[in-house]
């Protein structure tokens, strides 16, 4: 074995477990504890029926909390994503967990509200992604 394959092959061992984790299949299940409140939108491209209650979650990995359009967010998500609050598998897990906490925290401020209850999923991240695997598609 050469010594560069050899590097090759450790470096697929040791980054594979990182993504062997999630299940994009089970997070589009979970997804309906989601749907009463959120849909997933490419402009007319309905991927996944929802209501409007939240923001529609399209495009969602990467983007700036409280940033969705065609959304009236609260001021407490706004001022997070003003902050610098972005969405990514860690953020977004610990969000939908209580979200009100997690705002109280990121802003350092108790008095930090959110619009969204806390959600009971056993695997936030692979909601997170499922909704990444849309956007790729
Ligand atoms: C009962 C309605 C409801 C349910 C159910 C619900 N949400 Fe929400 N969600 C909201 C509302 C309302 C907001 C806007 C929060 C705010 O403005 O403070 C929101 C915001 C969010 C955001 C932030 C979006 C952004 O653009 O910054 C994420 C992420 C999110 N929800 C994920 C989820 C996931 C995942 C589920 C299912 C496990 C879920 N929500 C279930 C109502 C809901």
């Amino acid at each position: 074995m050469s010594f560069k394959y050899a590097a090759l092959l450790a470096a697929t061992v040791f980054a594979a477990p990182a993504f062997a984790e999630v299940d994009i299949e089970a997070g589009e299940k979970a997804f309906k504890k989601c749907k009463s409140c959120h849909m997933i939108k490419n402009g007319d491209d309905v991927i996944y029926k929802g209501g409007k209650t939240g923001p529609n979650l399209y495009g969602l990995p990467g983007r700036v909390a409280g940033a969705g359009e065609d959304f009236k967010y609260g001021q407490s998500i706004v001022e997070a994503g003003e902050k610098g609050l972005t969405w990514d598998a860690e953020t977004f897990s610990a969000y939908i967990a209580d979200p009100k906490g997690f705002l109280v925290e990121y802003l350092d401020d108790s008095k930090a509200k959110a619009k969204m209850a806390k959600q009971r999923v056993k695997n936030p991240e692979d909601i997170f992604a499922y909704l990444e695997s849309v956007v790729a598609e």
